[in-house]
């Protein structure tokens, strides 16, 4: 299984990556990172659940920890950010020095080598990985993806420009 943290993991789009990861076949959720206000409780206790599914039995006694490499100390092979756009400005960088860093948060789309990838549409764009981590110096890397609106947009246009 491919261990997943999830940053911003008690937001609406944190608990959104929850409820899909849940009873995932390929990738389990290990760890929850949050703002300091949350750090330290347990996941039901820190969220306010918004989604009409129930929150996933897994994730209830998962502690919250603090936002940042050190803190999220137990084996993650990924993380996906939700986090607000500001703030992740800054922290995903630091997580992609060690970690894969997925992320639906602005702050990283349209840099240099930041592959801005929609799987159906420009999967090629993973190339630029290779460049990202030898620029940077990073063993993980940043990768995101565009906002909802231009996501449906873009899936519809692409077979009639293709
Ligand atoms: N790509 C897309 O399709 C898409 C769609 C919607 C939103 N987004 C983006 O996703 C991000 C989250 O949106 P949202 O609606 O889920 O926001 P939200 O409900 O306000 O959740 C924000 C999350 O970030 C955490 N957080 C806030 N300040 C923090 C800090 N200083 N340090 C660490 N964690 C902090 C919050 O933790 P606490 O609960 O502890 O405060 C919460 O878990 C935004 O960047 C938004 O633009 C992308």
């Amino acid at each position: 299984m491919v261990k997943v943290g999830v940053l911003g993991a008690t937001g609406m789009v944190g608990q959104r990556f929850i409820q899909l990861l849940d009873n995932h076949p390929d990738f389990e959720v290990t760890a929850l990172a949050a703002s300091s206000r949350s750090a330290g409780k347990r996941y039901e206790d820190a969220t306010t659940w918004y989604l009409d599914s129930e929150m996933p039995e897994s994730v209830k006694d998962i502690v919250v920890c603090e936002t940042n490499p050190d803190d999220m100390d137990n084996d993650v092979d990924i993380v996906f950010s939700s986090l607000p756009t500001e703030f992740a400005a800054k922290v995903e960088k630091e997580f992609a020095q060690d970690y894969v860093v997925a992320s639906n948060a602005s702050a990283h789309r349209m840099k240099k080598n930041i592959p801005l990838v929609i799987p159906e549409v420009n999967p090629e764009y993973l190339d630029m990985i290779d460049a990202q981590q030898k620029e940077n110096g990073w063993d993980g890397f940043i990768v995101t993806n565009p906002n909802c609106s231009t996501i449906a947009l873009t899936l519809t246009l692409k077979p009639i420009v293709d």
